[in-house]
């Protein structure tokens, strides 16, 4: 066998292993729609996602713009689909002019939230302490967060991604009661790779997903931390999706540009089992 053939059969090997992990493992696929959309393109992609058939070991979660929330709540009606809020306040209401609050996605029987993403914290001046009140909120009012963490391309380069990373999860969970943290989910989301088409690598991914990990076991016992699902963000799409879900302590995916357009988004879907 020539060196060429050698290299190809590995590669062959290799996918087929993949393959039959990525089959074999439960995954969270969350939409996040950020500020895009109007009204007709949501109730077509709804009906088209209505009618795709993919393996329900796999959860989908949606999270539209805030003014189609609702109509997500009566179109996915008797679905197994999920949806959530991009964003909420803290607080539960009053003179906040512009923001939405936890028990409104309560009210709008949403199961989840994204909390921190890298949007939020260098657009919107979200500080870390904001961050905090809005996870135990979430808590409060029985929602689901999703943590962002994720370092910016100054911290990769200079290496002081973890000590971020670390940062950001102490800050928002530091003090939480472990009892609490059952309804939590991580996004791992390097700000460098969140719409560049640039995705962290499976090796680096899985350094970090490890990391996250650890921290959680530091924070919360290792038997709480191995329930807490770590998704992985940033540039996710139809061609790296395979690699990256077979990379260990990857539980789910939290994709931006990718899942805009019907078709490429049920391709991801379908290719995750
Ligand atoms: P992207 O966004 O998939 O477009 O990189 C991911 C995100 O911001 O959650």
């Amino acid at each position: 066998m020539d060196k060429f053939d050698t290299a190809r059969l590995h590669d062959i090997i290799l996918d087929t292993i993949n393959l039959k992990m990525v089959k074999s493992k439960e995954f969270i696929i969350a939409a996040n729609w950020k500020m895009n959309k109007n009204l007709k393109e949501v109730i077509l992609f709804i009906e088209e996602l209505k009618k795709l058939q993919y393996s329900r070991k796999n959860k989908l979660i949606l999270f539209p713009p805030f003014p189609y929330v609702i109509l997500l709540r009566e179109l996915l009606r008797g679905t197994e689909i999920s949806y959530g809020f991009q964003n909420i306040h803290w607080e539960a209401s009053g003179a906040f002019t512009g923001e939405v609050s936890p028990v409104m996605a309560a009210d709008l029987n949403c199961e989840f939230v994204i909390i921190g993403h890298s949007e939020r914290r260098s657009i919107f001046s979200e500080t870390e302490d904001m961050v905090k009140k809005k996870i135990c909120s979430a808590f409060d009012h029985n929602i689901t967060p999703i943590l962002c963490v994720g370092e910016n391309s100054e911290e990769r380069r200079e290496n002081r991604f973890k000590d971020e990373i670390r940062q950001q999860l102490y800050s928002a969970l530091g003090d939480i009661d472990f009892k609490r943290i059952r309804k939590l989910m991580i996004a791992y989301e390097p700000v460098w790779a969140i719409g560049t088409g640039l995705n962290a690598s499976p090796g680096q991914i899985k350094e970090i997903h490890a990391y996250i990990k650890s921290i959680l076991s530091g924070l919360f016992g290792e038997e709480t931390a191995k329930d807490i699902p770590v998704l992985y963000g940033g540039s996710v799409n139809t061609k790296n999706v395979k690699d990256i879900a077979a990379v260990e302590n990857v539980s789910g995916f939290l994709v931006g540009g990718a899942s805009l357009q019907f078709e490429q988004f049920s391709q991801i879907i379908k290719s995750l089992g």
